[in-house]
């Protein structure tokens, strides 16, 4: 079997661009959104030139599914002095509470500047980025809530246009900047099918749960011991045959008898999807 080389085009991403570079003046601070289960497969690394030194706050979005103590090392890592990292999670609303006031920390010294040309009122404005699926539209529904029609009705202010109110002083984009993940190596792109963000309808998906069991039984091997209840020795095991004793202890059979290992790789990248496995993060800050 071959693996398939998953690709996207260049079109879309010389779109955003535009975007981005269209909007930078307007802008005072960029909201780039990633998977904490995949920070670095997550991010395109392009986005640092296009908003060159422009404020930043990430959101390490999806952070009820990913490992807790690696986000912590991930915040850790991201923040810096231009640079805000903060671990949210879009189903419950967890982290949002921190977004305006570190937009306003981050953004202190153009406060003050406004403030001494006797513009204080003037609205900061925000605007939200990150590849498909991380998040971003659910981001901005939940931080806009009833706000977003508001701005919207205002006098002077016409139906298309595309800021909303999030906070006192605060506005945000509504179109997000939807940038293209770089796939650097293969571990990318697998790394976003395990997560579902590529559509696996162009994948084998039995070498995808493979690859991922390849990955889990390294990373987080009780939590596969425990949930499907293996007996093998993991470490010494084939990755197909670990799949084939999963569809075994699933009583996934075909006619004959045979385990049907297909079914169950469906079964696998589901039930890691709908974090049934664990609290999963596939990837960790490296050392440098
Ligand atoms: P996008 O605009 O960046 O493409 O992402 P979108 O908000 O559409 O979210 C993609 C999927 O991720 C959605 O699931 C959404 O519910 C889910 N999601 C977003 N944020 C979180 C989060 O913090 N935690 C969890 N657990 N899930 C999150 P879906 O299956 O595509 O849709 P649905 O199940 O919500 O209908």
């Amino acid at each position: 079997m071959q693996r398939q080389n998953i690709q996207w085009f260049p079109g879309h991403m010389a779109k955003t661009r535009r975007l981005i570079g269209e909007k930078l003046p307007l802008i005072d601070l960029v909201a780039e959104i990633i998977d904490a289960r995949i920070p670095y497969s997550s991010r395109n690394p392009e986005l640092n030139e296009w908003v060159k030194s422009k404020p930043r706050i990430i959101l390490l979005n999806k952070c009820d599914m990913a490992d807790e103590s690696v986000t912590n090392e991930w915040v850790e890592r991201l923040n810096d002095k231009n640079t805000v990292a903060i671990p949210i999670d879009c189903k419950t609303g967890s982290g949002f509470n921190k977004f305006i006031p570190s937009v306003k920390n981050i953004l202190q010294d153009r406060i003050k500047k406004l403030e001494e040309k006797g513009m204080a009122g003037k609205t900061l404005k925000v605007m939200i980025v990150g590849i498909p699926n991380v998040g971003k539209s659910s981001f901005i529904n939940r931080i806009a809530g009833t706000n977003r029609a508001k701005v919207e009705n205002r006098p002077g202010v016409t139906r298309g246009n595309q800021w909303f109110m999030i906070g006192k002083g605060v506005e945000m984009m509504d179109t997000p900047g939807v940038l293209w993940p770089k796939f650097e190596d293969n571990t990318v792109g697998e790394h976003l099918a395990f997560c579902g963000s590529v559509k696996d309808t162009v994948l084998d998906v039995e070498l995808l749960a493979m690859d991922l069991i390849k990955e889990l039984k390294v990373l987080y091997p009780q939590m596969i011991i425990d949930r499907y209840k293996l007996k093998c020795d993991l470490e010494n095991t084939d990755d197909y045959d670990i799949l084939t004793e999963l569809g075994k202890n699933r009583g996934m059979k075909i006619s004959g008898g045979d385990v049907d290992t297909e079914r169950m790789a469906n079964t696998f990248l589901e039930e890691f999807r709908n974090t049934k496995i664990g609290r999963i993060t596939l990837e960790k800050p490296l050392n440098n």
